[in-house]
């Protein structure tokens, strides 16, 4: 077994902004992020503003219905091209109307033959990569960067594996929250249930939390933790029906995928930085789609409950390292094994 680094990363990264240049330059520019399911965007004109990282994005489906996404930046003097969302057959400039088509070509731009403009062909909106996992829009700014299949790994299969087609459950909704903490310290404590007996009694009195039965992996850029219902759940929430297991995956830099034991269900979203000391999250929750009301509502009770409480307790550590006067803390070498690896993915990722 290799070393387990015991010490973290500097607790001054939780707040430095010169951390956060480098990570959004370093990390989220050249990573591949969830933004959406494909229903969102179905007819062909149909578009979504968005964000990875904190590159603005244009999601669109053209008139050929492919799904494109370009940088949502116009390429006059740099005003954000498209708001929310809508249904267009041209994407228009709301500053000086420059427009571009569905296809980012720059198709109309007032008096710029008269002013003896001839570069509009150099002048569209910029492609970025986009790709799909059944119904669901991955964007990654960097058009170069790995294809998204080496992004996801095995999860789909995994989540073949568990029961679920994704293309069979439904979208419930998109629940979104901003924290007052560094996205790392967001993302480490989503990799861990060291903190559960403690932190989360709801949780730990249906899942079975105990170092033996709770499983973490890594491989690469992901970092999976599986876990099974206790033999005799108690509490608020029903883990039977035809999901054994819970599956929880962290795909490096924030894309979180959670699979709770139950009906067929599964929630994907990216945990973003917003400032140094202020992340946004959202989560986007499907279910089967003949599961009950009852059990529905359960099980995002349930999960909310987990997140209030994990709010608290990410507050707590960035109102701790912000402090200044500990560097560092430490990691259990078992538990927080999956810690460690993401703050080693950060810091070979900042060099
Ligand atoms: S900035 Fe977009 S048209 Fe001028
Ligand atoms: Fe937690």
């Amino acid at each position: 077994m290799s070393a387990v680094q015991t010490r973290t990363i500097p607790w001054s990264w939780y707040t430095d902004p010169a951390v956060l240049r480098l990570e959004q330059e370093r990390i989220f520019r050249c990573s591949w992020q969830y933004v959406g399911c494909q229903d969102d965007v179905a007819e062909s004109g149909s578009f979504v503003a968005t964000r990875v990282g904190e590159v603005p994005v244009v999601v669109v489906r053209d008139e050929e219905g492919t799904l494109r996404a370009f940088l949502n930046v116009c390429r006059h003097r740099g005003s954000l091209v498209c708001e929310g969302s809508g249904r267009r057959a041209t994407l228009q400039c709301p500053y000086h109307a420059w427009t571009y088509g569905l296809d980012g070509k720059l198709v109309a731009a007032p008096r710029f033959s008269r002013e003896g403009r001839t570069d509009a062909a150099e002048l569209g909106l910029i492609p970025l990569q986009l790709d799909t996992w059944g119904p669901l829009v991955f964007v990654n700014p960097d058009v170069d960067a790995a294809p998204l299949a080496e992004f996801l790994g095995d999860v789909p299969e995994r989540i073949r594996a568990a029961g679920i087609d994704l293309a069979a459950l439904r979208f419930l909704q998109r629940a979104e929250s901003e924290l007052d903490a560094n996205w790392k310290i967001s993302a480490e404590n989503f990799l861990e249930c060291y903190h559960c007996p403690v932190a989360h009694p709801g949780f730990s009195a249906v899942m079975d939390v105990s170092p033996e039965a709770y499983l973490l992996e890594m491989d690469g850029g992901r970092m999976t933790q599986h876990s099974p219902p206790r033999p005799e759940p108690r509490g608020d929430y029903d883990p039977s029906g035809e999901v054994e297991r819970g599956q929880f995956h962290l795909l490096f830099p924030g894309t979180v995928i959670n699979v709770m034991p139950g009906r067929a269900n599964f929630s994907i979203g990216p945990i973003l930085p917003l400032a140094p000391e202020k992340t946004y999250r959202f989560l986007d929750y499907f279910v089967a789609k003949d599961a009950d009301e009852a059990w529905i509502e359960e099980s995002l009770a349930f999960d909310a409950q987990v997140g209030a409480e994990d709010r608290i307790l990410v507050e707590r550590v960035q109102a701790g390292v912000r402090a200044g006067l500990l560097d560092e803390g430490r990691l259990m070498p078992e538990s927080e094994q999956l810690v460690a690896h993401f703050q080693s993915l950060v810091v070979n990722a900042l060099g």
